[in-house]
């Protein structure tokens, strides 16, 4: 069956970094997103020996994957090739050789099928996340918290995106696995990390807190990474030495956290109209930790935010959420031409990314 053209049925693709992933997706009457289909493979197996996401493998397995990856979406959705309007695909920001592997599984797509291709910011897709799993009126305030990304944006409208501050090196969830690379304790680290933290003393070790006291709401995690290693090597190594690092290292990610969404918060109502309370999200790999969920949810309460946390299947990276981004771009006629190319490098606010290089604009910026 045709979709009705105001009820657009959108292909999504993504593979910026260790997901390769699909999905289907239209809206109701009601203009609400459904999401008929989201498949998304992970590649944990791949980079487990390594400790940490390996690009050339990662590269790799999504042109392994990703072909057979759509051709489940589209089964899973109960549509065919024919029915889809338009072909969504990550164009950036991410690791290289996976942004190129789906936006070309994306272009071979849009041609055969003479549908139009659109580039979709990997972040916009996360952004606007949140609105998939249930209705999440603008403007809200975004932690997007990631083995990926560590960023704050008030998401205003559709395209009206401000990020009010971002990692200047790692991101919470490199340093989450990090600290269990440095321990052994497996891949991905942030589940080991938090299961050995529930047995430690968080006060046992003191390791920084950086950018602690400032009004800005920038993160830095690179620091924190190596005061784990070197607290690890003066240790004795024991079970419980190893417990104690990893209860003193979320302690210290729950507190920049907090005191980095705290300092945002400032900055959202003192620019934001409407009155209060208003809305706070948290979305990335790294919204599973309980601790840091407790501790925003306290900042929360004493700040006058509700606490959005969408269903973690659309928080971790997924296409369902380029899907999304794909059918708003679909509805204003902004397509891309099939010569587009893929961005390793895609702030999603250009112009805060301009004034601030060194939080993510250009080459030596974080990935986002
Ligand atoms: O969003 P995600 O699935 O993928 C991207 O990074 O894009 O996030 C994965 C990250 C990994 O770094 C992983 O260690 C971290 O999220 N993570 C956690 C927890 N579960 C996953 N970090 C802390 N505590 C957790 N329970
Ligand atoms: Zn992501």
């Amino acid at each position: 069956m045709k979709m009705q053209d105001n009820l657009p049925l959108i292909l999504g693709i993504e593979s910026s970094c260790d997901e390769t992933a699909a999905a289907l997706l239209t809206r109701g009457a009601d203009g609400e997103p459904i999401v008929l289909s989201s498949v998304i493979s992970s590649q944990d197996e791949e980079h487990r020996p390594f400790g940490g996401v390996v690009p050339e493998i990662a590269a790799r397995a999504h042109v392994k994957k990703i072909d057979h990856v759509i051709d489940q979406a589209v089964l899973a959705s109960g549509k065919s090739f024919s029915d889809i309007d338009a072909v969504a695909a990550t164009s950036g920001p991410g690791l290289i050789g996976g942004v190129i592997s789906g936006l070309l599984s994306a272009k071979g797509l849009s041609m055969s099928l003479g549908k139009p291709l659109i580039a979709v910011n990997h972040l916009e897709g996360h952004a606007l996340s949140p609105r998939l799993a249930a209705p999440c009126p603008f403007p809200y305030l975004l932690l997007l918290v990631s083995g990926g990304h560590t960023q704050l944006l008030a998401v205003r409208g559709l395209g009206q995106y401000e990020r009010l501050g971002s990692t200047v090196d790692d991101a919470a969830g490199e340093a989450f696995d990090k600290t269990a690379k440095v321990m052994a304790l497996g891949f991905p680290g942030g589940p080991a990390v938090e299961r050995l933290a529930a047995k430690g003393d968080p006060k046992a070790v003191k390791l920084p807190r950086p950018f602690a006291k400032t009004d800005h709401a920038n993160f830095s995690f690179a620091g924190l990474k190596t005061a784990v290693a070197r607290a690890y090597e003066a240790s004795d190594k024991s079970d419980i030495a190893k417990a104690n690092i990893a209860a003193s290292f979320q302690s210290a990610v729950c507190d920049v956290l907090f005191d980095r969404t705290a300092n945002a918060m400032n900055l959202f109502q003192k620019e934001t109209d409407e009155d209060g309370p208003h809305r706070f999200v948290i979305a990335g790999g790294v919204a599973a930790n309980r601790a840091i969920r407790q501790s925003l949810e306290t900042l929360c309460l004493e700040n006058g935010f509700t606490l959005t946390a969408p269903p973690m299947k659309f928080c971790t990276d997924n296409a369902a959420m380029i899907a999304l981004a794909g059918l708003e771009h679909y509805i204003k006629g902004n397509f891309a031409d099939l010569d587009v190319a893929a961005r390793p490098r895609w702030p999603l606010d250009s112009d805060a990314a301009a004034a601030n290089p060194a939080s993510g604009f250009g080459k030596r910026g974080p990935k986002s």
